[in-house]
């Protein structure tokens, strides 16, 4: 790596930590034991006082989050703290980077969320083939039990399958229950962990033992990516004026940026927040693979960066006032040798594939743009399926349960809007690349990314094919 930045190695140490005890040497567990000498107010408040915005790709204010976790957890309630170690945003690797590298801090974060919203089950949700990951959890945990870090706060580990609805923090709550990764109607923070009560309809807990939860138990959780408990911990080590002298007023502290695609190399690594988007990109990952960059695409959850937000400093507020966002920092590259209908098709069969099937304009919405954009592909398009994507487009996210729908409105909106001459190349019956790849990472080594070679053989009912499945009829 050359030029200016220099990645920093708050939470993501430069190689894997060994053991606790490296981890100790780092300054580890100094936040738990700060959270233990304070009221679980006072610790709110120095997270709130830090201003750490949740890395799992909304930003929302984790000490926020935290008191009012803390506030509806009534006294029949049982308090649960969930890590979300589900990551599968296209583009993102920081999460498997960290639980490698050092599983501990983001343990040590979630015990000092358990002291403050007075829990006592921490729950590690992550992936069955994550399988590096988990060695790395489960040996961290035993460490910290057998020092006596974990206190009465028991930590369970959930090995989820491998779809992208899983991350959602509802469809978490039930995967951790036993069942399929299907958005519920409401959040965790109002319906969480083996209640007794019904979720509108869906299927209460089982969780029915003597002592257990009554049917006035709602039992919130508190979800929060790996990355931000991290980060509670280093608050808790370092201060909140410490934190608070990286990034920028509205999105401060160290954050750990994936930039993958058309670069020269593949990269994870920690940067403050607020550098320009551009620079990273060029200092990091060496720039685009050929000519210059045509947009970055941030996961698969915001509208296009666009070649004139490079300058813009990585930040909620800068790139949420452009009408972007910068998502869970992980960013796809794409240079100009790339025809961005190509990419839509992508985004958009991911996101067909992904979608649950619960909300039927979500599902059968996002078919129809799949199907229209393969054909735009193949340039065998006509006009009615420029139609039917702008039709669908506008009724893909009616009675959603999440998010996801969103995601193909904003995305493949954008698009088509910021790239017109990409539109009618493809109109024109030049026929484009059905397999531009969206990066579903399994590790970046080396400078190279590697990708699921399955992800394109996936089918709507989340099955697998033998061959790349492909969604237009005939
Ligand atoms: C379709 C979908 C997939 C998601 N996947 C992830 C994921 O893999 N990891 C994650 O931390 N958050 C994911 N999220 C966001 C979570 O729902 C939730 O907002 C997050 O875990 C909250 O943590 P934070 O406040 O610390 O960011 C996803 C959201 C949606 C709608
Ligand atoms: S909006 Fe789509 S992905 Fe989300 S629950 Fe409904 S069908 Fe499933």
């Amino acid at each position: 790596m050359t030029g200016g930045i220099q990645p920093s190695h708050h939470a993501l140490p430069e190689r894997p930590l060994p053991s606790l005890e490296d981890y100790l040497d780092t300054g580890g567990l100094e936040g738990l034991g700060f959270a233990r000498h304070h009221s679980p107010d006072e610790v709110i408040d120095v997270i709130e006082a830090a201003g750490i915005r949740g890395r799992g790709g909304a930003g929302f204010p984790a000490g926020r989050k935290w008191r009012s976790l803390a506030n509806a957890i009534g006294e029949t309630d049982q308090g649960f703290v969930v890590i979300n170690a589900a990551e599968g945003e296209p583009g993102t690797f920081k999460d498997r980077a960290l639980l490698r590298r050092n599983p501990w801090i983001v343990i040590e974060g979630a015990l000092i969320a358990a002291r403050c919203i007075a829990a006592n089950r921490v729950v590690i949700a992550t992936k069955a083939i994550y399988t590096e990951e988990l060695a790395r959890i489960r040996s961290a945990v035993a460490e910290l039990v057998a020092v006596g870090a974990t206190g009465d706060v028991q930590i369970e580990i959930t090995e989820g399958p491998d779809h992208y609805l899983y991350g959602e923090e509802s469809a978490l709550l039930e995967v951790i229950e036993g069942e399929d990764p299907l958005p519920r109607q409401l959040p965790p923070y109002l319906y969480g962990l083996f209640t007794a009560s019904p979720n509108l309809g869906w299927s209460a807990g089982s969780d029915q033992s003597p002592g257990g939860p009554t049917e006035a138990s709602d039992n919130p959780a508190l979800v929060n990516n790996v990355e931000t408990y991290a980060h509670a911990a280093l608050v808790c080590r370092h201060g909140a004026d410490w934190y608070r002298s990286m990034g920028t007023d509205e999105s401060p502290g160290p954050t750990i940026v994936t930039i993958t695609g058309d670069v020269q190399q593949a990269v994870v690594a920690e940067v403050p927040l607020g550098l320009p988007l551009g620079q990273v990109i060029d200092e990091l990952a060496g720039g685009p693979t050929r000519g210059v960059i045509k947009g970055v695409l941030s996961g698969v959850s915001n509208p296009v960066i666009t070649p004139n937000l490079l300058e813009l400093p990585i930040s909620h507020e800068a790139f949420g006032a452009a009408g972007t966002g910068i998502g869970s920092a992980g960013f796809i590259v794409f240079d100009d040798s790339r025809n961005m209908v190509d990419v839509a098709y992508q985004v958009s069969r991911f996101l067909h594939v992904e979608s649950c099937g619960q909300c039927n304009p979500c599902k059968t919405g996002t078919q129809g743009i799949t199907q229209a954009l393969e054909s735009l592909v193949l340039s065998t398009a006509t006009s009615a399926d420029i139609d039917l994507i702008e039709r669908r487009i506008l009724t893909v996210t009616d009675a959603s349960r999440c998010y996801l729908p969103t995601q193909e409105q904003q995305v493949i909106t954008s698009l088509l809007q910021q790239y017109p001459a990409d539109l009618d190349v493809r109109l024109a019956g030049f026929p484009g690349d059905l397999d531009v790849p969206l990066p579903k990472l399994t590790n970046i080594a080396d400078g190279v990314a590697h990708l699921d070679p399955q992800a394109g053989f996936k089918r709507p009912d989340w099955t697998y094919a033998e061959t790349p499945v492909r969604l237009t009829i005939g």
